[in-house]
């Protein structure tokens, strides 16, 4: 090849590389698979009049699958620039969470956090009836099914020092990454690789037959909190930050390799974690669609 149109070649090429692997370990919410298994999970749990509802919002791309849509809102982090701090809260290396304290984005705007935004899409969608109400309601309702999701992934509400486990670099078995994408995706990719035959749809099976086996006893509190604002998402990033300290961050530091004793105390967290958001978004969309025949969900 002529030296001269190589070597800039050659250098777009090393630039590409570099921007590609920069960016790689920093997925930024449950990866694309926990974003589906969430939408998947919350799907049966809709009423009738729910679903039509959904339906009627999810754009043609979707063709009727809410969980088709659920990873859009990280698909267009980069574009809705100022959406970005609404997948996340942080606090100031507390285990616990305050929302007057840790709502806010970097311009100290309030609600402008995971928890605001899932209640704010929320009120969006209640007032879909509201000739005032001008929002585009397909993308509060894509907002809203991926943010639920995001708060129970744990270190989505974890500590802004350390970026919600983001600075973190650690070895997942051998491979080197960061403690944030191990609970947004390689937990879920191993897990699925080892157990599920790396079929989706056979570990939300797994999950789904928890719901109704080992984790009845508990289904009917997760439906419930203590102080509900538009939707109960303040005690979801409550239960995260505890999960962090307890869980996440526990015996981990810079550079630690996580393996097997890792990943077989935390995976039932992981697991939990996505059972209880899919089964939250299926109340807060039943609540909103179809409050008048609104039922509690039933662990029979
Ligand atoms: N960026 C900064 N903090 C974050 C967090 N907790 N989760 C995801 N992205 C973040
Ligand atoms: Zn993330
Ligand atoms: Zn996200």
């Amino acid at each position: 090849m002529d030296p001269l149109i190589s070597l800039p070649l050659f250098f777009f090429f090393i630039l590409i590389s570099v921007l590609l692997i920069a960016r790689a370990p920093f997925g930024d919410a449950w990866g694309k698979e926990g974003h589906i298994m969430v939408c998947k999970i919350a799907q049966p749990y809709l009423t009738e009049t729910t679903s039509k509802a959904v339906l009627d919002l999810l754009p043609e791309v979707a063709a009727g699958e809410l969980s088709a849509m659920c990873p859009w809102a990280d698909e267009v982090r980069f574009h809705y620039r100022w959406a970005s701090p609404l997948h996340y809260v942080n606090t100031p290396g507390v285990c616990n969470y305050k929302y007057s304290r840790d709502c806010h984005n970097s311009k100290e705007e309030k609600g402008m956090c995971v928890v605001g935004a899932i209640n704010n899409y929320t009120d969006q969608l209640r007032r879909r009836g509201d000739s005032s109400n001008h929002y585009n309601l397909t993308e509060s309702l894509m907002f809203l099914a991926h943010f639920v999701g995001d708060v129970h992934q744990p270190l989505h509400a974890g500590f802004a020092a350390d970026e919600g486990g983001n600075t973190i670099v650690v070895h997942w078995y051998r491979r080197k990454t960061n403690l944030h994408h191990v609970w947004d995706t390689s937990m879920i990719e191993t897990a699925m690789k080892d157990y599920y035959d790396n079929d989706l749809d056979a570990m939300v099976d797994g999950i789904m037959s928890n719901i109704t086996g080992g984790w009845e006893d508990e289904v009917d509190s997760w439906e419930n909190c203590q102080n509900k604002q538009a939707t109960c998402a303040n005690d979801y990033a409550v239960e995260s930050i505890h999960l962090d300290c307890n869980y996440a961050y526990k015996d981990v530091e810079q550079d630690s390799t996580l393996g097997d004793e890792y990943f077989f105390t935390r995976l039932p967290i992981v697991k939990k974690r996505i059972a209880q958001a899919g089964l939250r978004l299926a109340t807060i969309l039943n609540d909103i669609f179809d409050h008048e025949n609104r039922q509690e969900i039933q662990s029979y």
